[in-house]
């Protein structure tokens, strides 16, 4: 793995920008799995800088967004769907055609996750997969558990992700209590994957998940079995990682 320690959330994210941008680069029609949550904000902040300045195209661009609540529209501005809109598919010349969130509003979950798989499938899979987080180690919405999910699935969120993400709704009850997910396989099997990570907050949970052991309670340490993962962080939430290496 390789990590990339970053003095600030700005640094790091114009690292995270950077490593995106080549990929971009190196190939047109590359497809990015994407993700949303706080900590992507300020890397799709500097793609946007650049893409204005000239230096990025995206008109090629394929892209596959980890995970949607379940039973938000496109139009609710919690909806994941919304967030990339307005955080980075506006503001860029990516064909909006070209990317995809998790069908929300499919009542049928068995149906919404195999059509997420298809689309995963047709693609060829994901080139550059970019993840943050959860606080309690999910990655995309695949929360702690017995087991690794392979394929997209309707998951409960535990009652840490629905207080975590409660502070972008006016209530808790507001939180939607199940979400789509890409499953930790169609992750694992992308070419290469970016974690990116800030604050103190993260520091203990980036630790559990990059040098404990290997267990589907912390559903990111699977990354440890992938060959090509780059951790992206501040100081802050990189201390502890730090610490033991
Ligand atoms: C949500 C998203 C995750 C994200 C996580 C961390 O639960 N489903 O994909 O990684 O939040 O979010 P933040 O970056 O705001 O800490």
């Amino acid at each position: 793995m390789r990590v990339y320690c970053a003095k600030d959330y700005y640094h790091a994210s114009r690292t995270a920008a950077n490593i995106i941008s080549a990929q971009v680069i190196m190939k047109q029609d590359c497809v990015l799995g994407l993700a949303t949550g706080s900590t992507p904000i300020g890397t799709y902040e500097q793609l946007i800088k650049w893409y204005e300045k000239g230096d990025l195209d995206f008109s090629k661009v394929r892209s596959i967004n980890l995970d949607e609540y379940r039973g938000l529209p496109a139009d609710n501005d919690q909806s994941y769907r919304y967030f990339m809109n307005t955080h980075l598919f506006d503001s860029i010349n990516i064909d909006k055609k070209n990317t995809f969130v998790p069908d929300g509003m499919e009542p049928d979950a068995e149906k919404a996750c195999r059509d997420y798989d298809e689309i995963i499938r047709s693609h060829g899979g994901i080139d550059l997969q970019i993840l943050g987080l959860g606080h309690n180690g999910h990655i995309g919405f695949n929360e702690p558990a017995s087991a690794f999910a392979k394929g997209t699935q309707c998951v409960k969120l535990t009652e840490s992700t629905i207080s975590a993400n409660a502070r972008f709704f006016e209530s808790m009850d507001d939180v939607p209590k199940e979400a789509y997910t890409m499953g930790i396989g169609s992750i694992m099997q992308a070419k290469k994957i970016m974690v990116i990570v800030s604050g103190e907050g993260k520091a203990e949970i980036v630790r559990r998940a990059f040098l404990g052991p290997i267990t589907p309670e912390v559903p990111a340490s699977v990354l440890q079995l992938h060959s090509d993962v780059i951790l992206v962080g501040d100081e802050a939430a990189l201390a502890e990682y730090n610490k033991d290496v």
